[in-house]
């Protein structure tokens, strides 16, 4: 599997604390079924995002951690000004393995009126926008039509992992089941910070989406899809979604589908 957003760099924002939680974090996820994990520290009001300083810590985290995981620098790249203008500086700088896809987080608080327009300098640029766990913000859960839109106009939905396990609460569990239903999720991916409240596997929320969905969807979910991204490539989704097993639609695309 390839996870495109964790916390894994120690000292550079919320996720490990050290080295050593690091490399076990690193050996977790490989031994739980993750190949290529992308670091993607933040760059928010909080934490500088120092792209040298990220490539250093992977290059030491790899030596540390061994053979049988690529370790590729991303970014959890917030939607505010200050960012927006280093990007169009420097569009591949914060994206991951700076290969064209940007890892979008939006605020909790305000969801800008002109964050398409926003989104769409970037695109110009030649960044292509994931939308990191729409099923975590309060606003959005209010504005399915949003997400709707956005997905129409080209951008991707990453949900995490856990929110469909509940562990992000019923509303996160049951919109992100609601945006599975309708299509609207391209990744899954872990947001990991630590070993065990929010460790680094996806082999947990894999297994869910088989039973719930299909094995299809969650071989697109959380290999193919995040592998076009790792080699910044447009996804395939000439099938997508598939069939749901059984073939039966769920509630939501019941109500939702013409
Ligand atoms: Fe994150």
């Amino acid at each position: 599997m390839v996870d495109i957003h964790s916390h894994v760099l120690p000292g550079i924002d919320d996720g490990s604390k050290s080295m050593e939680e690091t490399v076990e974090m690193i050996q977790m996820a490989r031994a739980h079924g993750t190949t290529v994990l992308v670091a993607s520290p933040h760059a928010d009001t909080q934490y500088t995002y120092d792209a040298a300083r990220v490539d250093e810590l992977l290059a030491e985290a790899r030596t540390l951690a061994g053979p049988g995981i690529q370790l590729v620098r991303g970014c959890d790249f917030h939607l505010m000004f200050d960012n927006i203008e280093a990007a169009l500086r420097e569009p591949l700088k914060y994206t991951i393995n700076q290969k064209g896809y940007l890892l979008m987080e939006l605020s909790d608080l305000t969801i800008f009126p002109n964050t398409g327009t926003l989104w769409s300098q970037l695109e110009e640029a030649g960044m292509k926008i994931i939308l990191t766990h729409p099923e975590r913000n309060p606003l959005l859960r209010q504005r399915l039509e949003l997400v709707q839109e956005w997905v129409s106009q080209g951008r991707f939905m990453q949900v995490t992992g856990q929110s469909l396990l509940g562990l992000f609460g019923k509303k996160a569990e049951e919109f992100a089941r609601q945006l599975l239903d309708l299509g609207l999720v391209h990744f899954i991916a872990s947001d990991a910070h630590d070993l065990r409240g929010r460790p680094p596997r996806l082999d947990v929320a894999f297994q869910w989406i088989c039973e719930h969905y299909s094995p299809r969807l969650a071989e697109l979910l959380f290999i193919e899809h995040p592998a076009a991204v790792i080699r910044g490539e447009a996804l395939d989704l000439s099938e997508f979604p598939p069939e749901r097993k059984g073939n039966k639609p769920g509630f939501w695309s019941r109500l939702f589908r013409k």
